[in-house]
């Protein structure tokens, strides 16, 4: 197996990428159809060939053809691209597993509310600041169930699987509110009933089908294959993008769970996995301060677990600086300068290369030709090459849509579907709780019922003053209870400070996604 990969050639000499160094992680950028996503295929093709898995989002569905060779003969620009750089094209189709969050594209790919986390979950949502502490409240209750409930019943009913799993214990926070405030700090109405709304909106955006069981297993992103080579993982995300805080949620989860699961291995020959962010800009679009950084923790730490994250963007300008300076290898495809906001993204971008005494690199950049691109990587030391202007090879692989039919047929032949085809619905908060409500309805009704006997009974013996005897059950406390705790006394919604003590009991992975309890 080699060790590196060809990107293409430059005047300097060939450029490629270190798959030593394919950890550092890295960023392909450019603006439209400048050639990012045929580069991304280059680089997935090549991974995959030399024993690295790749879990790419495919945003257009044009990444697809990776999985069928390049058709004979080869399209012009391919052909001619060759023949300027001197490569050999030899039609080759990598080995693909289909995913899609909708199941119909791919095998489905769900998670469950709770292993995203509230942290995740409140980003999802776009939630204010109470309607992320009353989301805390619902995980620590939930969570308190799960490992201290005396009975499998009780227990499960703080599994939280799926959107209804969600709504169901929220209701039981506003139908339980006196309890639930002693202990946990009182949680308004209001918040509930707003974030009730927004999950609504989240189902009727088809969300649902991605909450549940089967729950993503990462060792399927890469089971060990017999030819040696890497699997490549596309996740359909044409229609997924649509919803882009679910979108970069999934991704942000799948990132921070391969942090969490997989082991330390330092720098390893060839990383185990790369992941492909395309549209990377909506990671980060209405991102929190706090969670930049946890994202910039994520990349960091998860170097050394094997895995390299690649963003793929149009303007390096859309990823913070934090982040950014983690990415060692740089690919930059042509960036248009028409407005003083594009200007200043040009000079940002140059401002990433290491300078090169040779290279304009503001000039390069506004001039480069589709499938151009000023590359540095990170040799075998660890050092950024001098940055070159590359003319990117083209990959052995169809470019474009695979055709439908034939994906089709590659998802039924797939062994994976069969784990994944049928949503598992477990006995979990919404079932429970739902019973356990109903039984205390009609329990309640049967008590209305029997005090109105007694109150009937009571005036048919003319009773002159009805006090109701010791044996009279009592009615179900209407009024509010005293307010006992400082916060409920307060009338304030839950504090910050009680927030900020259940979030961090919360916070077992960086991004606050429990460990997994299955
Ligand atoms: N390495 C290359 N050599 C020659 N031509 C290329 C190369 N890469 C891309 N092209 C040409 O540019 C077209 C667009 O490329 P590509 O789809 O990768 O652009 P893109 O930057 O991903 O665009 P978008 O932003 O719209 O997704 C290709 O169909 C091909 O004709
Ligand atoms: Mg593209």
């Amino acid at each position: 197996m080699a060790t590196s990969i060809d990107i293409g050639v430059a005047s300097e000499g060939p450029q490629t990428l270190a798959l030593k160094r394919a950890n550092r992680h890295g960023l392909i950028a450019g603006a439209t159809g400048t050639g990012k996503t045929v580069t991304l295929q280059v680089l997935a093709e090549q991974f995959a060939k030399n024993g690295v898995n790749v879990f790419a989002a495919d945003i257009k569905g044009d990444l697809s053809g990776i999985a069928a060779p390049m058709p004979e003969p080869p399209p012009g620009w391919a052909k001619a691209r060759a023949q300027e750089i001197g490569v050999t094209l030899s039609s080759e189709a990598q080995p693909v597993v289909f995913w899609d969050v909708y199941g119909e594209l791919g095998h489905p790919v769900r998670t469950t509310v709770t292993e995203m986390g509230p942290v995740l979950m409140a980003s999802v949502l776009d939630a204010t600041d109470a309607q992320e502490g009353a989301l805390t409240v619902a995980f620590k209750i939930a969570d308190d169930w799960l490992t201290k409930g005396a009975t499998d019943e009780d227990r499960n009913r703080g599994l939280l699987l799926n959107l209804a799993d969600l709504r169901a214990i929220l209701t039981y926070i506003s139908d339980n509110s006196d309890e639930v405030g002693k202990q946990y700090g009182l949680v308004t109405p209001t918040t509930i009933a707003a974030l009730q709304r927004k999950l609504l909106q989240l189902e009727m955006d088809g969300a649902e089908r991605f909450f549940g069981e089967k729950v993503l297993e990462l060792s399927d992103l890469m089971r060990p294959r017999a030819d040696g080579r890497g699997t490549i993982n596309l996740l359909a995300s044409e229609r997924l993008v649509q919803s882009p805080r679910l979108y970069s949620a999934f991704l942000l989860w799948l990132m921070s769970e391969l942090w969490e699961d997989l082991p330390e291995v330092g720098d390893p020959d060839r990383p185990k996995l790369v992941f492909f962010f395309d549209e990377a800009h909506l990671l980060f679009r209405d991102a929190t301060k706090e969670l930049i950084q946890k994202v910039e923790q994520v990349v960091r730490l998860i170097r050394s677990k094997g895995v390299g994250i690649y963003f793929v963007t149009q303007s390096p300008a859309d990823i913070p600086d934090i982040v950014l300076s983690q990415l060692g290898n740089r690919i930059q495809h042509a960036l248009r300068a028409y407005t003083p906001s594009d200007q200043k993204a040009v000079k940002a971008a140059a401002a990433s290369f290491r300078a090169n005494a040779d290279l304009d690199v503001v000039k390069a950049i506004q001039e480069l030709g589709v499938g151009e691109a000023l590359v540095s990587t990170l040799d075998e030391t660890g050092a950024p090459t001098p940055v070159a202007r590359t003319k990117v090879r083209p990959p052995n692989s169809q470019v474009g849509t695979l055709l439908l039919a034939t994906r089709q047929q590659m998802i039924a032949a797939c062994d994976l579907g069969e784990a994944y085809k049928t949503e598992i619905d477990r006995e979990s908060a919404f079932e429970i709780l739902g019973k356990r409500a109903q039984a205390a309805a009609s329990a309640a009704a049967a008590e209305a019922q029997q005090q109105a006997e007694a109150k009937a009974a009571s005036k048919a013996a003319r009773a002159p003053r009805s006090t109701p005897s010791a044996s009279t059950p009592r009615a179900p406390a209407r009024a509010r209870a005293q307010p006992v705790t400082p916060i409920e006394r307060a009338g304030t919604r839950v504090a910050t400070g009680v927030v900020n003590t259940l979030a961090r009991e919360l916070m077992r992975g960086i991004l606050g996604t429990p460990r997994r309890r299955r």
